[in-house]
């Protein structure tokens, strides 16, 4: 098992992993020294990531939070879907992205997606599309809309009022309510969200936010969560990394404290205030050095 070492007080920790026993599980994610360049021998050559190197072990039973936080254009969204195996991010310029201990060849479906525009195929009902996985995986119709109806449920919409309906007549918080249970029925061991919550008023934001974590706590899966909104970052996550600005690179990875309370309360307090405004002060540090 990979050694974890906490170095600071009240602050959010700074982590060190220390080296893994030969018999430990395969990291659930690794990258080692990745570095992605778009365009490589043009004039346009133009690398957004560089020796990014950080592993997320397996935690059987709990799987691990991680909020990405850093400025725009520093990489984020490219390391997102080098984990997802979707091109022209995929393959890596240089270096290894592993999932599972195995190098990322393509996308699959232990892997899930959900992006900040509203990816919900728009010529299908809500319930054709959470089933669309399902039916991708040829499960019989009667099966997949009964499954797709029990996570429409989990997701906190009606099946029977809301099923029915097509996306164009969803408010931007339910088509995220249907893209997150169109991800999670296939139960992923990997979510991967880019910016999920991005459009959504700060009272639906934290409604979100209590939703993604009891999805999360049942699924035992492994999330990564780009976000711009620190505390979201802070609340939502186990570990936060934080990416320096173009070609960017992980230059903090924090351990904060864990979504134990639900948002509106968790992000009052003083103690979570006072990991916000330490995130914000690396991040403003980064900026300046810019
Ligand atoms: N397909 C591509 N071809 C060329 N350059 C690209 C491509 N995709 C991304 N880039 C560039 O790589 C850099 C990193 O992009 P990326 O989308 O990963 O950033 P990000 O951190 O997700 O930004 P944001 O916070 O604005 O979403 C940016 O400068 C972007 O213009
Ligand atoms: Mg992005």
């Amino acid at each position: 098992m990979a050694r974890v070492e906490l170095t600071s007080g009240d602050q959010p920790c700074e982590l060190k992993t220390g080296s893994r026993t030969d018999e430990a599980a395969p990291h659930v994610v690794e990258f080692k020294q990745v570095s992605k360049t778009y365009d490589p021998g043009t004039s346009k050559a133009f690398t957004a990531i560089k020796d990014v190197t950080f592993a997320v072990e397996d935690k059987p039973k709990i799987g691990e939070f991680i909020g990405i936080l850093g400025p725009s254009g520093c990489g984020k969204s490219t390391v997102l879907r080098l984990i997802a195996g979707l091109g022209p991010q995929h393959p890596a310029t240089t270096g290894e992205v592993l999932v599972n201990g195995a190098p990322v060849v393509a996308p699959g479906p232990d892997r899930g997606f959900v992006f900040q525009d509203y990816t919900n195929f728009p010529h299908r009902t809500v319930l054709e599309n959470v089933a669309f996985g399902l039916e991708c995986a040829h499960v019989p119709e009667k099966e997949r809309l009964e499954r797709a109806a029990e996570w429409v449920l989990k997701v906190g919409l009606d099946p029977k009022k809301d099923g029915h309906k097509f996306p164009h007549q969803l408010s931007g918080g339910m088509n995220q309510r249907v893209a997150i249970a169109r991800s999670l029925i296939m139960h992923p061991k990997i979510i991967l969200m880019d910016e999920p919550f991005g459009a959504l008023d700060p009272g639906t934001r934290q409604r979100m936010q209590d939703l993604l974590v009891s999805l999360w706590r049942e699924l035992e899966a492994t999330v990564f969560f780009i976000t711009h909104d620190i505390p979201e970052a802070v609340y939502l996550g186990d570990r936060v990394f934080v990416f320096s600005q173009s070609p960017g690179t992980i230059v903090h990875q924090l351990q904060v404290m864990p979504p134990d309370r639900p948002a509106r309360e968790m992000q009052m307090e003083p103690t979570f205030l006072e990991s916000v405004r330490h995130v914000r002060y690396l991040l403003e540090e980064l900026e300046r050095k810019d």
